[in-house]
């Protein structure tokens, strides 16, 4: 079968190392089930997880961990879905990656693609939808449903996770929901995924959130350069306020010290990682976002598409990520030949 990605390990993190392999295709076993993979998207994470492998046990190395496809067989164990089956995923960071024409992920992490959806706007979402769902409803314990006041600012709501953030913050929750965003073409997008409001994350966010007039703010979700807006998180956050960081623990948090404020930390392999007891609250929760978007209450997250799957278009995609100024996600659709 087809795959991207090493089959030693490479020097260094140039993207050019990624290259195409032919590997043998895995087979089920215990709750793991195959998939015939459709798309992928690509996610800061795979840029992070590019270069040198340390452990040779981990070769050859498939980055990808967001997948739409068709479920191709199922393990001894697995109950949870049927061959055939139109699913999406993220997976795990610490196995093999979605990279690859099929791919063994544990059904626990696995739900049902939105009907409403094709594979590549369904790849656009599971990792993502992840992480802020785990943010505003497990770590900030926000319940979701209720019409809970108050507000959240989402710093980079433009971006891979703000997008679908935003979306769900404001079709779940009764929260007025702040994003920034440095350029008109991201603060457009983000006002059109769900933003009440858009401030500018180049200028002094502090000032920013008081011309709102909407006082301090209760959630603040760090989501991207939270290091470097520490200082005016502690300005604009209230008392007894929660901050949910997912991109560093490299912080100065003596901004937020004294006003009693709650901090997050929010890794979405932390279940699949661990594999802690709750980890199917990842199937149950896709499922939910399924549902969410067949009943048009939000949308996928995909603003570009290259096609087909290989070497050249995920290094391509990797090359997009990592200027850090992408809306939304880019999806990489198909393998050539089908
Ligand atoms: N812990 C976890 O579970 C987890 C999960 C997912 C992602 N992450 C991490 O979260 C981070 C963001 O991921 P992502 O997929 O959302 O990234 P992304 O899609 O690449 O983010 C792009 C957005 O970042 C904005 N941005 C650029 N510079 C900024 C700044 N100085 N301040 C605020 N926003 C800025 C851009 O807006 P403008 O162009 O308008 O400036 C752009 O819209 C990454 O570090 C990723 O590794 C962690």
């Amino acid at each position: 079968m087809k795959a991207v990605g090493y089959e030693t390990s490479p020097p260094d993190k140039a993207v050019d190392h990624l290259v195409d392999l032919d590997l043998p295709r895995p087979a089920p076993t215990g709750r793991d089930i195959l998939v015939r993979v459709e798309a992928v998207s690509v996610n800061p994470v795979d840029t992070k997880q590019r270069g040198p492998v340390a452990d040779a046990s981990r070769l050859p190395r498939i980055l990808g961990f967001d997948a739409a496809g068709t479920v191709e067989a199922i393990g001894e164990d697995a109950t949870l879905f049927h061959v055939g089956d139109p699913v999406f995923y993220a997976g795990a960071v610490d196995r093999p990656g979605s990279n690859q024409e099929f791919h063994l992920v544990d059904e626990r992490l696995v739900a049902r693609k939105p009907a409403s959806l094709d594979f590549a706007d369904a790849a656009a979402l599971p990792l993502t939808a992840i992480t802020a769902w785990e943010t505003l409803f497990d770590r900030f314990r926000i319940e979701p449903g209720t019409s809970e006041k108050g507000t959240i600012l989402v710093i980079g709501a433009a971006g891979g996770v703000g997008s679908i953030t935003t979306q769900l913050a404001r079709e779940l929750t009764g929260l007025t929901v702040i994003g920034t965003a440095s350029r008109e073409e991201t603060r457009a997008f983000a006002l059109a995924h769900g933003c009440h409001h858009v401030v500018d994350h180049s200028k002094p966010l502090s000032q920013e959130i008081e011309a709102l007039g909407l006082g301090p703010v209760d959630y603040v979700f760090g989501v991207t350069h939270t290091p470097r807006h520490m200082a005016e998180i502690g300005r604009l956050i209230r008392p007894f306020g929660h901050l949910c960081v997912i991109d560093s623990a490299d912080l100065d948090l003596s901004a937020v010290r004294f006003k009693s404020v709650s901090v997050h930390f929010e890794y979405m392999f932390t279940r699949p990682v661990y594999q802690t007891v709750d980890m199917i609250e990842q199937h149950r929760l896709l499922a939910e976002v399924s549902r969410l978007v067949d009943a048009g209450r939000i949308r996928s997250t995909r603003t570009r598409t290259l096609a087909p799957i290989g070497a050249e278009t995920i290094r391509e995609a990797h090359r997009l990520t990592e200027t850090g100024r992408t809306l939304g996600k880019t999806v990489i659709a198909g393998w050539h030949g089908h």
